[in-house]
């Protein structure tokens, strides 16, 4: 398979080693210095975008008007997802996001959704979240801690909403209908995300650490492998067919 990868920082050359050790080839890599990425696409299978939150959504359209499937794994751009359907739609295309590719963390999200639906029965216990990265990531809370938070509020009837708070903030308003998702900032934590049921008893936590980011290089380099002669919206619960 030929890979085009967009953005190529810490993300996209974990990939290329990942992507060669695989047996693929990567035939474009684009940064924000090369504005005319999309001239050069014609050898491209796949397209693979880890770029940033203000380009991500710039860069899936070109990609799609260029009828190249796309995985992108850049967090911080979801509230323009509907757009991006539209789109993929619009050009009978192939797209695949995920806020966190690792095979891993998919298991935790299933984790999570389960321990979830247990816990909401039990109201002594207080539910929040904790994430880890580098001090070098953009949006906060990640992407992964969404998802975490939107799976716990779907199942538990006593949260309404998520609010984040970053490196704990002192003036922060707390209610009870409010999941809290704490942002910490530390150098050279890849990602590390802890969910947390408190009661005046006990706590009970599921932690994922991330050791380095092979685990979203692969995930990633198995996504463009599945959606390449497909068209339509993926999610990784495809890829790892995980029901
Ligand atoms: N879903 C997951 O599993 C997962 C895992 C890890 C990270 N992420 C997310 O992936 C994204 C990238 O992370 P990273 O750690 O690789 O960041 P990074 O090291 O800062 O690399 C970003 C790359 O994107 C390039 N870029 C920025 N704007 C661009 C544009 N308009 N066109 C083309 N390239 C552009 C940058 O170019 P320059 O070098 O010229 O600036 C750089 O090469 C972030 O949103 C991060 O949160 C997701």
């Amino acid at each position: 398979m030929r890979i085009g990868l967009i953005g190529y920082g810490k993300m996209g050359k974990a990939i290329e080693e990942i992507a060669l050790e695989r047996g693929h080839s990567v035939v474009v890599k684009a940064t924000s210095k090369t504005k005319d990425w999309d001239k050069n696409l014609s050898e491209v299978d796949v397209a693979i975008e880890f770029t940033s939150p203000s380009s991500a959504v710039d860069n899936i359209s070109r990609l799609l008007q260029h009828n190249i499937p796309v995985v992108t794994g850049t967090t911080g751009w979801y509230d323009q997802y509907s757009e991006i359907e539209t789109r993929v739609h619009e050009t009978e295309g192939s797209f695949l996001a995920a806020t966190n590719f690792s095979i891993g963390v998919n298991l935790f999200f299933a984790i999570n959704q389960f321990v979830a639906q247990l816990m909401n029965a039990h109201t002594d216990y207080d539910v929040s979240l904790e994430e880890v990265h580098h001090t070098q990531k953009a949006d906060a809370p990640s992407g992964t801690a969404i998802t975490l938070g939107e799976q716990i509020i779907a199942h538990t009837d006593r949260k309404h909403d998520w609010k984040c708070i970053e490196n704990t903030t002192i003036d922060f308003e707390k209610k009870p209908e409010n999941l809290l998702i704490e942002a910490v900032r530390k150098e050279g934590v890849p990602g590390t995300h802890t969910v947390r049921y408190t009661s005046d008893i006990d706590t009970i936590e599921l932690t994922h650490t991330a050791h380095n980011r092979k685990g979203f290089a692969l995930g990633a380099v198995l996504a463009a492998e599945f959606i390449k002669n497909k068209k339509g919206i993926f999610t990784m619960r495809d890829v790892l067919n995980l029901k």
